[in-house]
């Protein structure tokens, strides 16, 4: 993937961008409101600044007001304390790499935070950090309808094809799931993202991934219908026509010594983000999922 020289956003409203038609993605409105060309540099470019935000928290400037806590920094949601980071350092062993339990990966091994902060996926191109990130703008850019993925300047998505697989031994329960999606509608309300489109995205991601046993979904056309339920706790709620036979009994996470993971220590604190800001973390301050959206305005199949 190829990054525009300037990721500086051309237009910031200090307000929510005007309305966005219906026949426009909101990969293609959001990609010519603040980039103004309508190019796969640009769709790679808007989908790098929203996903390093939903990791990270809010780090561009100027923004809109809205403040950005981000996955890695420890929140709340519907009163009961998250926190993701453990996922991402290697401190459980929660990544599935074949086999029937999780293993400890280190999603944090290239720079962590900083080429973040530059609008890069990670310092190197052969690393967990840089798969992982550039993973999730194409996962993300293809749920939001970028016309241009697949162009030279932004790669269709080339990970996993289902989300159980990815996350199954994680076992992720709803306030897991709940503080995640939030992250992502604060993210896109920072970059002026109308709260219409915001709660459409929200929406989608829940029904999608939140809701234990769903039966095999299409959610990247080329790959077919997945199992893609990513919340597997017990307190998941269940999904209208579950499948659970479809599905693994749930297996939690071991931590792993210190002494065997990958976690850095002292030479790398900086790979964790150090100024989190924390107001309004986890608070679901956008109401996603309150609101009935359409899915169908998110997807472009
Ligand atoms: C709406 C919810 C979510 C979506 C759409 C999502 C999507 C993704 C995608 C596309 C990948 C890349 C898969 C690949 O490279 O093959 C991924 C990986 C990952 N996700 Fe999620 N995710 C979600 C929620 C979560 C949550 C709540 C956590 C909690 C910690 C999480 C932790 C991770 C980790 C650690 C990886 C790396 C897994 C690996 O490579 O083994 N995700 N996710
Ligand atoms: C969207 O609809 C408007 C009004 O109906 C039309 O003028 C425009 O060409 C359409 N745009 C696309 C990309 O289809
Ligand atoms: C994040 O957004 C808040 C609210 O606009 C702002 O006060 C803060 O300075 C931003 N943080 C960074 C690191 O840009
Ligand atoms: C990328 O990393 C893997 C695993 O560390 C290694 O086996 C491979 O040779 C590397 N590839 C390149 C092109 O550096």
């Amino acid at each position: 993937m190829r990054f525009s020289k300037t990721a500086v956003l051309a237009v910031v409203a200090n307000t929510v961008l005007a309305q966005r038609p219906s026949n426009i993605s909101i990969c293609d409105y959001y990609t010519t409101a603040l980039l103004k060309d309508n190019t796969a540099d640009n769709q790679a470019t808007l989908l790098t600044l929203v996903v390093n935000t939903v990791v990270i928290g809010n780090y561009t400037q100027p923004n809109v007001g809205v403040s950005v806590p981000g996955i890695l920094a420890p929140g709340t949601y519907d009163g009961a304390d998250v926190n993701l980071l453990p996922y991402f350092t290697g401190e459980l062993a929660s990544s599935n790499r074949g086999g029937d339990h999780g293993v400890s990966v280190n999603f944090l091994d290239d720079g962590g935070a900083e080429p973040l902060k530059n609008n890069k996926p990670a310092n190197t191109e052969n690393s967990s950090q840089y798969f992982l990130l550039t993973h999730l703008y194409q996962f993300f850019g293809s749920l939001l309808g970028c016309s241009k993925q697949g162009m030279p300047g932004f790669d269709a998505y080339g990970g996993h094809a289902s989300m159980y697989e990815v996350h199954k031994f994680m076992a992720l329960d709803p306030n897991e799931l709940g503080y995640f999606i939030t992250q992502v509608g604060l993210a896109a309300s920072s970059f002026g993202v109308a709260d219409s489109d915001v709660q459409a995205v929200g929406t989608a991601l829940t029904s999608l991934f939140d809701e234990r046993c769903a039966p095999p979904t299409t959610v990247i056309p080329s790959q077919g219908a997945q199992l893609q339920a990513i919340c597997i706790d017990d307190t998941c709620p269940l999904a209208a026509e579950a499948t659970c036979a479809s599905y693994e009994p749930v297996v939690e996470p071991s931590p792993v010594s210190s002494s065997v993971s990958a976690t850095p220590t002292a030479s790398s604190t900086s790979l964790y983000p150090t100024a989190i800001p924390t107001a309004g973390a986890g608070t679901n301050g956008v109401g996603l999922g309150a609101v009935a959206g359409g899915i169908g305005a998110l997807f472009w199949w």
